[in-house]
């Protein structure tokens, strides 16, 4: 038979801070990379295809205004378009915003941690410390008009 005893506050403070030590090294900390979490923003941007776009072919990238750091499209065929936040989400609150590698096309880079995203494979990561992709936003083609959203 077991007798359960009342701890000493000692004790019972000694196995709280074993708990915490614990805790601290198996939960991720807010301070590390929490990635994905960018502001949420609302927002309609129409597009012309054969005007705003005219300059866009397939495989191509174009920079425009919006989101939190600017928006990135990728047209992946004829129809077919992606938009990207260009918030580096590594850790979005440094507001870097990735640039295009002069050498590989369609790959994106922040300039501040050097992770570098595929626009062709949804944005994700390719090299660099970032494990998420890049926040998509939702697209959709309405005759020549093309909309991004949030
Ligand atoms: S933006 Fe700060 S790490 Fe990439």
């Amino acid at each position: 038979m077991y007798i359960v005893r009342p701890m000493r506050k000692t004790k019972m403070t000694l196995l709280c801070v074993l708990l915490g030590l614990f805790q601290g090294m198996v939960l991720p900390s807010c301070e590390t990379n929490r990635g994905e979490l960018i502001p949420y923003l609302e927002f309609d941007i129409y597009l012309l295809l054969y005007a705003d776009l005219a300059d866009l072919g397939i495989g191509g990238t174009k920079l425009i205004d919006g989101g939190v750091n600017g928006i990135v499209i990728y047209r992946e065929s004829d129809l077919e378009f992606h938009a990207y936040d260009r918030t580096c989400t590594m850790w979005p609150e440094h507001d870097a915003a990735v640039t295009e590698d002069p050498t590989f096309f369609g790959v994106f880079e922040c300039p501040v941690c050097g992770s570098t995203y595929l626009l062709m494979n949804g944005g994700e990561p390719n090299s660099g410390p970032a494990r998420y992709p890049l926040v998509e936003y939702s697209t959709s083609l309405n005759g020549d008009v093309l909309r991004i959203f949030n």
